[in-house]
């Protein structure tokens, strides 16, 4: 309960992002006791002005990320037998959906320096049965998306691009999530932005809007009558609905500040950590610029900066396991050198909106003492 208190010096990893209460409450009122909580006009005005600030072709608003990705491997015509090649270093959703589809998950490794898919392990795996790559922008670091979209184009597969944690980062100019042939991103409780839970799947080939919309209401279309309309497939209660739609619409009001502060302490970092002996960090292609969901550092030492930091009150961690150390994994297991060193080495440590100057000064003395 320690991190709930506002008073507490403690600094989070990660920390929920509201607008401030006189600008949320009224709108959030309005759409309680409107009548009108289901999805409607809140959601599209959402997926519009989600669409408009992050330069995507379209914005198809769910209930979750993970909801986005299992609309997006359908859409992709996934399922029994088929192998997508993906990442082990990532939060489960991820993984758990592409065994929700049916299909088999083939663990690429991942740059040892980056955290990220490494292209040229993908490639080594790609079969006849491969239909799709799922790659995830690890930590706010966008992939090598370059190499990927190459090989999705050069075998005939799907780039399905995983952005939960990357909101706002770009790659060669171009926002991330427009270089897949489907990309999906998460509102889950902490991520840069959140709608308490909701997602975005957004696509480059926009004919097939329609049925992924399709998808996220049990098949069904909206605006027709119900006794008016034929379900021919399944369908799903994927849909976002009002009220997050206004948490949703609040946030984009300040989502783009917001971020910048994510960036400005993630280059504060970069700049006085790669510093410090010991210590390195993430390589950053040039052509990409992260958005620091949370700050990634590798080291040797990592147990005791996890240990050290915890002592003045900051918390680092390792936050995810490895998927495939999860029993349900066992039988995609598969050797993982990159994962391996990268895991050994990894701390992340906080960098959002809630780290201050002292706070990441803080930060830095004590990495520099060690
Ligand atoms: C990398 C990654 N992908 C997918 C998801 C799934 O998002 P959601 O929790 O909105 O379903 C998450 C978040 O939990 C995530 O961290």
């Amino acid at each position: 309960m320690k991190s709930t208190n506002p008073n507490s010096n403690h600094l989070p990893l990660v920390k929920v992002a509201m607008p401030p209460r006189e600008k949320l409450l009224p709108n959030l009122e309005k759409v309680l006791y409107s009548g009108m909580i289901a999805e409607g006009e809140y959601v599209y005005q959402f997926e519009s002005e989600f669409a408009g600030s992050f330069g995507l072709p379209i914005a198809i608003a769910t209930s979750s990320g993970s909801a986005a990705l299992h609309i997006a491997l359908i859409l992709s015509e996934i399922g029994n037998g088929d192998e997508v090649i993906t990442t082990s270093m990532t939060a489960e959703p991820t993984n758990m959906v592409i065994l929700q589809s049916g299909a088999t998950p083939v663990f690429a490794d991942i740059d040892c320096q980056t955290g990220n898919l490494d292209p040229d392990s993908v490639e080594s795996l790609i079969s006849e049965r491969t239909k799709a790559i799922v790659v995830v922008h690890y930590a706010g670091f966008p992939a090598n998306l370059k190499s990927l979209r190459f090989l999705a184009d050069k075998y005939g597969i799907v780039l399905i691009e995983d952005c939960a944690h990357a909101l706002g980062a770009t790659y060669n100019g171009k926002n991330i999530g427009t270089f897949g042939d489907y990309a999906i991103f998460s509102f889950q409780a902490i991520k840069h932005m959140t709608t308490v839970d909701g997602g975005v799947l957004t696509m480059r080939d926009l004919t097939k809007a329609k049925k992924a919309k399709r998808l996220r209401w049990f098949g069904m279309p909206k605006g027709v009558p119900r006794t008016k309309l034929d379900v021919s497939h399944i369908g799903f209660k994927y849909n976002m609905n009002n009220v997050s739609a206004v948490i949703g619409l609040s946030q984009l009001e300040n989502i783009h500040q917001l971020i910048k502060k994510h960036i400005e302490n993630g280059i504060f970092f970069d700049n006085e950590i790669g510093n410090i002996s010991g210590f390195e960090i993430t390589k950053i292609d040039v052509c990409s610029k992260p958005s620091y969901w949370i700050y990634t550092l590798l080291t040797d030492q990592s147990d005791s900066i996890i240990k050290c930091l915890g002592d003045i009150g900051v918390v680092a961690s390792k936050l995810h396991r490895p998927n495939h150390l999860h029993s349900l994994f066992t039988p995609y297991r598969r050797n993982l050198p990159g994962l391996d060193s990268y895991y050994k080495r990894l701390v992340h440590i906080p960098c959002g909106w809630w780290v201050s100057q002292e706070k990441r000064e803080l930060i830095v003395e004590t990495l520099k003492s060690m």
